[in-house]
């Protein structure tokens, strides 16, 4: 049984009040931070990069879940493990070579991750699973926040848990999570939940704690 991590994606934090958001998020009981990397090419969406990444490592001791939505992203790897990246999140749609985006990230000391999009079959990351710390099953095609999940998403996770087994990979779910479908994911197996809106949506420093708590609770 993995423990259950709540990942707020800072995608959905007031960009101008960046570094307090992230001590709030902190502060409310954020696991992990849910760091989301666009390039408008692989996605058709931009966010920031690791300069921005890196004056915030700075600020919390807790990981930095890092998402790469780039294409090629090898060139990158490098440049997001220096800005303090814990795990580096690849997608398995985002070039040839997965395997080898996957050993230089580990070259780098970092937990590998590999995301897949609502219409990539889990046979995508079937050779690579004794090369990953975590699965990412995307239930909204990446690019923004505040999108409604993907109901095939649900059926697929429990697929996914089922082909992990018994290794030791995160299961994590990402879009449109909230407290009213957390508990059936949890119950399909995930135990890193990433919530933008849900968490941030009004950017309401003073709900934050309640959101994630509801989120876990559930
Ligand atoms: C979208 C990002 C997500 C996004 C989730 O491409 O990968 O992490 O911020 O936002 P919500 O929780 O609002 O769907
Ligand atoms: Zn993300």
């Amino acid at each position: 049984n993995r423990p259950i991590r709540i990942a707020p994606s800072i995608l959905s934090a007031d960009f101008s009040r960046l570094g307090e958001e992230v001590v709030a998020l902190d502060n409310a009981g954020a696991d992990y931070f849910h760091v989301d990397i666009m390039d408008g090419h692989f996605v058709p969406n931009i966010s920031f990069g690791p300069g921005v990444m890196q004056s915030i490592r700075k600020l919390t001791k807790k990981p930095f879940d890092v998402h790469l939505m780039i294409a090629p992203v090898d060139p990158y790897v490098s440049a997001f493990a220096k800005a303090g990246a814990d795990s580096i999140t690849v997608h398995a749609e985002a070039g040839p070579h997965l395997h080898r985006t996957l050993q230089a990230i580990r070259a780098e000391g970092k937990r590998t991750g590999v995301a897949i999009n609502p219409a990539t079959p889990l046979s995508a990351v079937e050779h690579i699973l004794d090369d990953i710390d975590l699965l990412l099953v995307m239930s909204i095609n990446p690019g923004f926040g505040g999108q409604t999940f993907i109901p095939h998403a649900m059926e697929k996770i429990r697929l996914a848990n089922a082909l992990i087994g018994n290794r030791p990979i995160e299961l994590e779910v990402d879009g449109g999570v909230s407290a009213a479908n957390a508990g059936e994911l949890a119950q399909a197996g995930i135990n890193v939940f990433v919530a933008g809106t849900a968490i941030l949506g009004g950017n309401d420093t003073s709900t934050y704690a309640s959101r994630i708590a509801a989120i876990r609770d559930a």
